[in-house]
């Protein structure tokens, strides 16, 4: 069977950076460390007055297709991922491909264009849709243009303002990939949950502390899933495993029950028995009650194990390096984990060609999904192609001034005009209102 997957993948972050512990940390008389240390972050990135979900995918696009020398015939499908979407009939895409169009010479007239939403899932999803189409000979040898862009923001006061964020992340799949390819078998944990919401309102409703449990409970059963059509997980097989980073802190948690599970009848749970005692199995126990402490308390000797600890410096750490410093891109976040850790290895001079991402992708309300990925033999050169470090330095560092009116400009029931803090310079920018409500965009030189 042909390999397909991600042959190519470019981010475009928000123009704007809020510190978190500098900044935000004060105003809400936090101690700083609850930022860095507890959610793990250091920054968000935030949209200045003339970006939006358009701009910063038609950006992320743009870049994407001039470095690998695409034109608008050689892509036959354009999905865009958001939970940000300020339309309930025409879809980014076509906004997007409008934008491309003012910029490259031909149209996507004959693209099948659309829109997916579930939560922070639906980038996966439209991955997914993607491969599908391809594999199953109806792409008439295009590619397909998949963005994920999400402006991540929350009602000022909601404990979900410390993890706001903005970006894009815009992926071309085809056949013989030079990234990723994708695994077919896939598990899924899906169920009617109720953690966080946008009942057509702009900023959403979140139970905050059940939206984790829901994360972990749903991680878990996919896992489960995943393992009952490719077989057992285990750690030294896999090189890196990019979760959905609604912040760091939350993948932490996610990584400790899934290092529980994937170590559980293997050699590493007989080596460790020695130091911590084996897993607690509930047969053992005469109520869930006296399980679910045992558990507890293995998992908080297994937490201080240099054996755990060494697979998550390897494993997870790498991946949340461009999260901590971005905060939530919602529909993206699972694939700017990707990056991150293809990042490190490059920095690192690691060999990946051949080696194995397990992916965690997760949308509240509330489904995961886990499948594989096998890195290809271009990886290299299209990890050193990106300028990540670039596009953060260049962000403007809001004061707490700019970011109460920033957040302002950008919230729909206001009405409120901002000047731009940064200029923009070869992107796609808001451009006004044209006369059925539709948003104009147009390409600043
Ligand atoms: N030093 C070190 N750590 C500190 C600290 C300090 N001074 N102060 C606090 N902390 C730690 C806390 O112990 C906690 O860590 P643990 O959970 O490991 O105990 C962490 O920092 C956060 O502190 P709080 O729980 O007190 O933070 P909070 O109540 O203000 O908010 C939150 C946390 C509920 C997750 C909130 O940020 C939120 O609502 N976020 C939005 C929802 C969300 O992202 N949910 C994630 C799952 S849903 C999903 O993934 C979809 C999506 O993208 C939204």
């Amino acid at each position: 069977m042909t390999a397909v997957g991600i042959d190519a993948v470019e981010i475009w972050t928000g123009n704007l950076k809020l510190d978190l512990p500098g900044t935000f940390a004060p105003q809400k008389g936090e101690d700083p460390e609850k930022y860095t240390k507890g959610l793990g972050l250091n920054a968000s990135s935030f949209p200045d007055s003339y970006e939006d979900i358009v701009t910063m995918g038609a950006n992320a696009a743009h870049r994407l297709m001039e470095r690998k020398g695409l034109a608008p015939d050689d892509i036959g499908r354009i999905d865009v991922a958001t939970e940000s979407a300020f339309d309930n009939s025409k879809p980014v895409s076509t906004y997007v491909a409008g934008c491309l169009e003012q910029v490259f010479d031909g149209d996507f007239h004959h693209a099948n264009k659309g829109e997916r939403k579930f939560a922070c899932i639906a980038g996966t999803q439209s991955l997914d849709d993607a491969c599908n189409w391809i594999r199953a000979g109806r792409n008439r040898g295009r590619g397909a243009l998949v963005i994920a862009t999400d402006t991540a923001l929350y009602a000022r006061g909601d404990a979900g303002e410390a993890t706001q964020g903005a970006g894009a992340v815009a992926m071309y799949i085809s056949e013989d990939p030079d990234l990723v390819e994708l695994s077919t078998g896939q598990g899924y944990g899906s169920a009617d949950e109720t953690d966080f919401l946008k009942p057509n309102q702009q900023f959403p409703s979140v139970d905050g502390k059940r939206s984790v449990q829901v994360y972990l409970a749903r991680m878990r059963e996919a896992l489960e899933d995943y393992e009952s059509v490719a077989g057992d997980v285990h750690p030294d097989d896999v090189a890196f495993v990019p979760f959905h980073t609604p912040f760091p802190g939350m993948v932490r948690k996610a990584a400790m029950l899934a290092y529980r599970h994937v170590i559980r009848d293997t050699s590493i749970e007989d080596e460790l028995a020695e130091e911590i005692g084996r897993q607690p199995r509930p047969e053992a126990f005469d109520s869930d009650e006296a399980y679910r402490d045992a558990m507890r308390e293995y998992m908080d000797a297994l937490k201080e194990t240099a054996a755990y600890q060494e697979w998550y410096d390897a494993t997870i750490d790498p991946t949340l390096s461009i999260s901590r410093e971005v905060g939530n891109w919602y529909t993206g976040s699972v694939h700017i984990a990707r990056v991150s850790a293809l990042k490190r290895a490059l920095e690192d001079g690691r060999e990946m060609t051949d080696e194995m991402l397990l992916v965690g992708s997760y949308g509240s309300g509330a489904q995961a999904e886990i499948h594989a990925e096998t890195v290809q033999d271009g990886w290299e050169a299209e990890i050193e192609a990106l300028n990540v470090e670039e596009q953060l330095e260049d962000r403007y560092d809001m004061s707490w001034e700019d970011y109460e009116e920033i957040h302002d400009a950008h919230n729909h029931d206001m009405d409120v005009d901002v000047e731009e803090f940064t200029t923009p310079e070869s992107e796609f920018v808001f451009d006004g209102w044209g006369r059925m409500g539709e948003r104009k965009y147009r390409y600043v030189e």
